[in-house]
């Protein structure tokens, strides 16, 4: 483990932030050509335990997560006249890609000898972590904002048998009461600002290029705890430190207009400032104080990308359009990312013909109410001799 900023090192231990400077830390990995074959990985399932060589977890907790499929959009890509895949995280045991952090996380945990898990949870993180702490057999508490995650979350949490505690408060001060409790020793703290979590979600870097065989041009994500691009980002650029690539794409992240902070600190280029009073209908990237946000950041400048920020009217059409042009249902905080390629195409900021990956966080299943009050009156109500008139006249 090493500190980002004063670059101290530290063997692997359940610590979570820098003892000397408070900074955020990561894996490293001392990587040669010899310590992974990617001829030998792709013979093995095509899930996120194919990289094993590459993941620094030996009780291995897992649901058979990762290996999510990466679907060329034809349809949208002649509207929008860029090539555009969809990476579709919402295919996850859970239905997102916490699961990909989680297996490592809690292996970790159990690996660390601790019996409890926490996190708070705009609710992904949550359901993850509940289903993989019931799977290694440890107890889990997650700490939500009080009446602002989506329903399906919830019942997942619940259902896998996490303590939940519902805090009067939003995500940032939800993660606040994580960190006071997680100085119990037999507590893990299952948020990104766990390194290890990261260390499974950079696999979603490595599976792009599995799938494709070349490195696409840029990556288009939603952030909110800013944890995602910079495991996405660390993928890529070991791979490209293997030698597997010879390319590495530009990282786009993308936050709603009401919690912006990375988005603002990128245009102005100013220093960063948490957004006190975040809101937004994606719920999952309703952060005002990104914890990562430095590992963002570099994440962004280092590869040449942007950051850009959507309304949520722009997220709801965008959630709609990848719907009903390729039959993919995603939360809206997933839909952010349609949003932002939209508008960066519309800004000139991206290239016509550029070969573009939109990652799907989430799956739209998650938070059916959004989905139910905005079309419900499509829904056509006739008696039954009447249907076949109605067929006729379509
Ligand atoms: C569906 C979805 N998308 C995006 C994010 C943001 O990811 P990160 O916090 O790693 O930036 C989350 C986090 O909760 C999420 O649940
Ligand atoms: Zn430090």
């Amino acid at each position: 483990m090493k500190c980002i900023d004063c670059k101290e090192e530290y063997e692997e231990q359940p610590i979570y932030r820098c003892e000397k400077c408070n900074g955020l830390l990561e894996i490293e990995f001392k990587l040669s050509a010899d310590d992974f074959d990617i001829k030998k990985a792709r013979k093995r399932r095509f899930n996120l335990w194919r990289y094993k060589e590459l993941i620094p977890a030996k009780k291995i907790v897992s649901l058979n997560e990762g290996g999510t499929p990466l679907y060329e959009c034809k349809n949208l890509s002649e509207e929008l006249k860029v090539k555009l895949f969809v990476k579709n995280e919402g295919a996850n045991p859970t239905g997102s890609f916490k699961d990909r952090g989680m297996t490592v996380g809690v292996s970790k945990a159990i690996e660390f000898g601790k019996n409890i898990t926490t996190c708070a949870s705009t609710g992904n993180t949550s359901a993850s972590l509940a289903a993989y702490s019931a799977r290694g057999n440890l107890k889990c508490i997650v700490m939500i904002p009080s009446g602002k995650i989506a329903y399906g979350k919830l019942a997942q949490a619940l259902i896998f048998g996490a303590k939940v505690i519902a805090i009067d408060g939003n995500f940032d001060k939800a993660l606040e009461t994580v960190f006071k409790i997680s100085k119990n020793e037999n507590i893990y703290l299952l948020n990104s600002i766990n390194p290890y979590r990261l260390e499974g979600q950079k696999t979603i870097a490595y599976e792009i290029f599995d799938e494709l065989n070349h490195t696409p041009d840029r990556i288009i994500l939603p952030v909110g705890n800013a944890g995602n691009i910079s495991a996405i980002w660390k993928g890529f650029k070991e791979f490209y430190e293997l030698g597997i690539i010879d390319k590495k794409p530009k990282m786009t992240g993308i936050q709603a207009d009401g919690a912006k902070p990375i988005v603002n600190m990128f245009k102005n280029k100013k220093e960063y400032v948490p957004e006190k009073n975040p809101e937004t209908i994606a719920t999952a990237i309703r952060i005002g104080n990104p914890v990562s946000w430095k590992k963002a950041i570099n994440a962004i400048y280092e590869s040449d990308g942007y950051a850009e920020s959507v309304t949520d009217e722009e997220i709801l059409n965008a959630q709609r359009l990848l719907a009903r042009k390729e039959g993919i249902f995603v939360e809206p905080a997933s839909a952010a990312s349609i949003a932002g390629l939209i508008k960066l195409i519309n800004e000139g900021i991206i290239d016509k013909n550029e070969e573009i990956v939109c990652i799907t966080t989430g799956n739209g299943l998650k938070d059916p109410n959004v989905v139910a009050d905005l079309y419900k009156n499509e829904i056509i109500y006739v008696k039954e001799e009447d249907v076949e008139n109605l067929i006729k006249n379509m």
